[in-house]
């Protein structure tokens, strides 16, 4: 039902895009959902295939950076970002251009529109081959953990969507870093790829925003989120045996169920670990019924703090 498709057919996948059809692809954070961003329909069966609230802005995807700010009003801040980060794991939130064709349904009708440039190779030649952008958000049901495999994605969407483009493991492994360049200071809505420090090395300090609100400004702010099926326990310093281990260094004694984020306490290797490890930690736990996912302590500096982000998203009480 679902095609899986090789890094050879992007000219297919661009023409399923084409034709309005939904196509996962790989980037190096996490696969994406992608859909024509200037086709309102596609883009509604993106929310549909995610069972995603209708107030979540999708992030355009783009070829280069030319391309990325003709749908966006850039000022002197994108540039000089774009120019260091893109490729990369960097969103810029700017103003959306005058006649901007992009749909108001992939901005959830804001006047900012969510625009990156991956650092993918297969993800490149498609968004070239396409030539417009393509509005994916991470290819998961919503609230669920984010896919860094093909299979990942078809586990959770398969029939739901006409292809996945399969280019093998994400080597980031954690969503791209949202900056907010839209107001008078910019703002750190998500933390993720690029650290908050190598941000504000190049352009100075950055605002980080309230982790929550009403009507969030970047929905990946919603409290339960990333949710394995397991109940998640941070900060763990002991395990009991009807729990799984989520692993950040040498394991905590006793524990029978590992998975090793990084032996060697690698922040990097820790965040392109992090989503395989819930997967595989929430499928044997449940198969096992063990009670609860377990982690390790992680430092919050560099990567760290978006995988702590995620790790507090994972553990939020479920509504
Ligand atoms: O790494 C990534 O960013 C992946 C890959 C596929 O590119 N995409 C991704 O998309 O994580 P998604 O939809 O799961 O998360 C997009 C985040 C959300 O938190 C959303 O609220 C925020 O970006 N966002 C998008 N457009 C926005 C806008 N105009 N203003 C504020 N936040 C926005
Ligand atoms: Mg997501």
């Amino acid at each position: 039902m679902t095609e899986r498709l090789a890094p050879k057919d992007i000219a297919h996948a661009a023409a399923l895009l084409r034709a309005g059809k939904l196509v996962a692809f790989g980037t190096e954070t996490v696969y994406g959902l992608g859909a024509d961003a200037c086709n309102a329909q596609a883009v509604a069966s993106i929310y549909a295939a995610k069972g995603r609230p209708s107030f979540n802005p999708l992030i355009c995807h783009f070829a280069d950076a030319d391309s990325a700010f003709r749908y966006v009003t850039p000022n002197e801040l994108a540039a000089k970002l774009a120019a260091k980060f893109w490729p990369g794991p960097l969103t810029l939130v700017l103003p959306r251009a005058q006649n901007c064709p992009v749909s108001q349904l992939a901005g959830a009708g804001l006047p900012t529109l969510a625009v990156r440039v991956p650092a993918h190779d297969t993800a490149l030649a498609l968004l070239r081959e396409f030539r417009g952008p393509v509005a994916a958000p991470s290819a998961n049901r919503s609230g669920r953990i984010s896919p860094t495999s093909a299979q990942h994605v078809l586990t959770e969407l398969d029939g739901r969507i006409a292809a996945v483009l399969d280019s093998g493991p994400c080597a980031v492994g954690l969503e791209s870093t949202v900056l907010d360049l839209s107001g008078p200071v910019p703002v750190l809505l998500r933390p993720g790829g690029v650290s908050l420090e190598a941000l504000e090395a190049l352009i100075g300090p950055i605002q980080q925003a309230a982790s929550e609100s009403l009507a969030p400004a970047s929905p990946g702010m919603l409290v339960s989120h990333y949710a394995p099926a397991l109940p998640v326990r941070l900060n763990a310093t002991g395990v009991a045996p009807d729990e799984a281990l989520l692993a950040f260094g040498p394991p905590l004694p006793g524990a029978a169920h590992i998975f090793q984020l990084s032996e060697a306490q690698n922040l990097q290797q820790a965040a392109a670990n992090l989503f395989e490890g819930l997967h595989v930690l929430d499928a044997q736990g449940t198969k096992l019924e063990l009670t609860r996912i377990a982690v390790m302590p992680v430092p919050s500096h560099g990567l760290g703090l978006a995988i702590n982000d995620r790790l507090t998203r994972a553990a939020a009480p479920r509504v």
